[in-house]
């Protein structure tokens, strides 16, 4: 009867306006029902990611990962050099994903749990030639949002004719962390609808300043589906995703309604009630405050407590959370606060888990100091 409750990075709950508007009858894609949809979704998005008027958004109908296979086909070609800057496990994806393009992709990797060092990789940029450069703003699978915006800052110190050109992942981080590709120089960002846009899998997004859109135009040997010229030509070239479409459009209106910097704050006082939660029952949260994710944050269990049966306890109990990926799979768990997640959410969650915690109490109030601390009525 009860489904249970979602603290995942991903897909998130879903609100009812945008269930309802995915309900909306099927229209022709290409007809007058259908148009304003793609105009007001297209129009928002650029918004929201501050886009140069010369750039363009692409919607296409894949997961995160499409966004990412669109990127290295679109702005590279086969055989160029690029920099893969990796904090994680969607880091490394992006590597491969350029990797299986036929790009040349050299790594470099920074520690689980730590953010990139933007001096590291102009150190890197110093002694190489590279014409891209890959990142991910909020690596989901430690809970670290890396220092986009410097990176930025740094690169525009160096000419426009060598500089690479700059991608950003930011598949769990827009719209619930601040993005300005104009004001910060940022080329290309990509970002999916199952996270902070509270909508079901199945819309990847790519959205290009006009440096970006230029130079995608001279590349060639890109597959038939991921070619995004028609997209930034403001077509639609195969069947859209049109449920999905309407779902969207009702999200970023519910965006709109919320306002983006209440977004933002709301998302970074749960990451702020998660990790004191963590903390208070005597678990560790394992990314500094500085870093961390207000989407996601992972958490190192007591040794010797199984992240896998924590997991099914609190599904059983009526909960969903994520385990820790790759190297962190044995003693890591992942709390999601992202999409359509309120504090009062979350602290319903924290009250499931804190069942199988040592200092429940504790945890619990350490989360309520803080959701109290924030609370605006
Ligand atoms: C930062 C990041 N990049 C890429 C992806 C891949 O997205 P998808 O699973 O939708 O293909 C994810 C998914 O969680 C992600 O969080």
């Amino acid at each position: 009867m009860f489904s249970p409750q979602i603290l995942l990075p991903g897909p998130t709950p879903i609100p009812e306006a945008v269930q309802k508007a995915m309900l909306t009858s099927m229209s022709d894609h290409r007809g007058a029902l259908f148009a304003p949809v793609v105009e007001r979704v297209q129009h928002r998005l650029a918004d929201l990611l501050q886009l140069e008027e010369e750039g363009a958004v692409a919607v296409i109908p894949a997961s995160g990962t499409g966004a990412l296979e669109a990127a290295v086909q679109n702005f590279f070609r086969p055989g160029q050099r690029i920099l893969s800057v990796s904090t994680g496990a969607f880091g490394d994806r992006f590597a491969k994903v350029a990797e299986s393009h036929g790009l040349l992709v050299d790594d470099l990797p920074f520690p689980w749990g730590q953010p990139f060092s933007p001096h590291d990789v102009m150190d890197r940029l110093r002694n190489n030639s590279y014409v891209g450069i890959l990142v991910t703003q909020n690596e989901t699978s430690t809970g670290v949002l890396n220092p986009i915006k410097e990176l930025a800052q740094l690169l525009s110190t160096i000419p426009p004719e060598t500089r690479p050109l700059y991608i950003v992942d930011s598949i769990s981080g827009v719209p619930s962390v601040p993005m300005r590709m104009k004001d910060w120089g940022i080329d290309v960002v990509l970002a999916a609808s199952q996270k902070g846009f509270m909508c079901p899998p199945g819309l990847a997004i790519v959205a290009a300043g006009g440096h970006a859109r230029e130079l995608s135009q001279k590349i060639s040997g890109r597959t038939y589906y991921f070619d995004l010229a028609p997209y930034f030509q403001g077509q639609l070239p195969y069947t859209p995703a049109v449920s999905l479409w309407y779902g969207l459009d009702a999200a970023l209106a519910l965006l709109t309604e919320e306002g983006t910097e209440a977004r933002y704050a709301r998302h970074r006082i749960m990451a702020h009630m998660a990790a004191a939660f963590a903390a208070a029952v005597g678990w560790t949260p394992i990314v500094a405050s500085k870093y961390a994710s207000p989407t996601v944050t992972a958490i190192r269990l007591d040794p010797g407590q199984n992240p896998q049966q924590l997991r099914q306890q609190v599904f059983r109990a009526g909960l969903q959370i994520a385990g820790g990926m790759g190297p962190w799979h044995h003693d890591v768990v992942r709390i999601g606060h992202v999409g359509a997640v309120s504090p009062a959410m979350l602290y319903s969650g924290l009250g499931i888990i804190a069942h199988f915690a040592a200092q429940a109490e504790s945890g619990l109030n350490a989360a309520w100091e803080v959701w109290h601390n924030h609370i605006t009525i």
